[in-house]
C-alpha cells in the first residue's frame, strides 16, 4: 500500500528525516513511534503530499507522491496533529463542505455524512458548532473529515493528544474498529497506545529507523541478553554463588526471599546456550529444588528507551 524508499527531508541544515525506508502492507495497522522531534509528522506530511521529500520516493497504492499527488490524496484520509476545523461551523455544514471538496456527488453527501457520524459517534451533536465541542468530540470530527471519502489508507498523527483517559480509550477503540477495514498509520510517542492498537511498530529517532517488528517481537528484543526468573528452594547465598558461577550468566539479583519459601532470582545471561536447561541442571547437581522457571519479558517501554537513548548517546 505504501512504499517509502530512501526518504530524506532537510530543513536548511536540519535533517528531519534521514534516509528512511519502509513499507506498509494492505490492511496493516502500523504504529509510527518516536520521541518528540523524531520526524514523524514530517514523514506523514511527505506521504500525504503536503511537502516533497528532499531525496527518495514514496508511492501510495502504486502512485508517486510527487507526480501523481491527486491520485495519492484520493486514497488517503489524514488527521493532522491539529485538525483543521472551522470552529464557527456546525458539524453537518463542516462535513458537507469537506465532502464537497472531496468531490462527493451532492446526491451522496447526506448518506455519507450520516454513515460517518454513526461510525465516529457524532449522531447526537451534529447540529452543534464545532467551537463548542469538547476536545474529544473535536477529534472525532477530525476523524470524520478524514474518513468521509472512504479512503483505503488512514493516517493519524497523535490522535489522542489532549484527551482525558476515558476519551483516549474510546478513541483507541474507534481506531481499532476502523483498522479492521483499512490500512492505518498511527503516529505516537506513547508506547501503550501503539501496542494496544497496532499490528506492527516502527520506531524512529532523529529521522532514522531504529527498530521495527510486532509488539511481541520488540518486547523480546533484549539487547543481546536473555532474562529468566527462577524460584529456587535452597540457602540463598549458596544458590546465588552457584548461579553467578554459571557459564553464561552476567547478572543475578534476588527479587523475593520469603521465610521458608523459594527464593526468587532474576538472571541475565548471554544469549548462547539454553539458560533454562542450565539452571535446571545446576539446581539438580547441587541438591536444591526448583519451584518455577519462566522467561522474563522486557517491557516495550524498556525497548523504546534503550533504542532511542542509545542513538542519542552515540552522538
Ligand atoms: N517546517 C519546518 N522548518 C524547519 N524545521 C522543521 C520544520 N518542520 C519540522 N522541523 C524540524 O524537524 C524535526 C522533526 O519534526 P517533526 O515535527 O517531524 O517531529 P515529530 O516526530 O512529529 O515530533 P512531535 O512528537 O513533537 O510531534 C524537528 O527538529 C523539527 O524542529
Ligand atoms: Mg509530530
Amino acid at each position: 500500500m505504501i512504499e517509502v524508499k530512501g526518504v530524506t527531508k532537510r530543513f536548511g541544515p536540519k535533517v528531519a528525516v534521514d534516509n528512511l525506508s519502509f513499507e506498509v502492507k494492505n490492511g496493516e495497522v502500523l504504529g509510527f513511534l518516536g520521541p518528540n522531534g523524531a520526524g514523524k509528522t514530517t514523514m506523514m506530511r511527505i506521504i500525504t503530499c503536503y511537502m516533497p521529500a528532499t531525496e527518495g520516493s514514496v508511492t501510495v497504492a502504486g502512485h508517486d507522491t510527487l507526480t501523481e499527488s491527486f491520485e495519492v490524496r484520493r486514497h488517503i484520509g489524514y488527521l493532522p496533529e491539529s485538525a483543521p476545523l472551522y470552529l464557527d461551523m456546525d458539524i453537518t455544514d463542516y462535513l458537507s463542505f469537506v465532502a464537497q471538496v472531496r468531490g462527493i456527488a451532492p446526491s451522496e453527501r447526506h448518506e455519507k455524512i450520516r454513515r460517518i457520524a454513526e461510525i465516529c459517534g457524532l449522531q447526537n451533536v451534529m447540529g452543534q458548532d464545532i467551537g463548542t465541542l469538547s476536545k474529544g468530540f473535536k477529534q472525532r470530527v477530525g476523524l470524520a473529515q478524514a474518513l468521509i471519502h472512504d479512503p483505503d489508507l488512514l493516517i493519524l498523527d497523535e490522535p489522542t493528544t489532549g484527551l482525558d483517559p476515558a476519551q483516549i480509550i474510546e478513541m483507541r477503540e474507534l481506531i481499532k474498529r476502523i483498522g479492521r477495514e483499512k490500512t492505518v498509520i498511527l503516529c505516537s510517542h506513547i508506547l501503550p497506545e501503539v501496542s494496544a492498537t497496532c499490528d506492527r511498530i516502527l520506531i524512529i529517532n532523529e529521522g532514522k529507523k531504529v527498530a521495527s517488528g510486532t509488539p511481541d517481537e520488540l518486547a523480546t528484543a533484549t539487547e543481546g541478553s536473555v532474562t529468566i526468573q527462577a524460584k529456587i528452594y535452597g540457602p540463598e547465598a549458596q544458590v546465588r554463588e552457584k548461579i553467578e558461577g554459571m557459564e553464561h550468566v552476567i547478572g543475578c539479583r534476588v527479587v523475593e526471599s520469603p521465610p521458608g519459601g523459594p527464593v526468587t532470582f532474576v538472571l541475565k545471561a548471554k544469549p548462547n546456550g539454553d539458560l533454562g536447561r542450565e539452571v535446571f541442571k545446576m539446581v539438580v547437581e547441587n541438591g536444591f529444588s526448583l519451584s518455577e522457571l519462566k522467561a522474563e519479558r522486557i517491557s516495550l517501554e524498556d525497548v523504546f528507551l534503550q533504542l532511542t537513548t542509545k542513538e542519542r548517546s552515540a552522538e
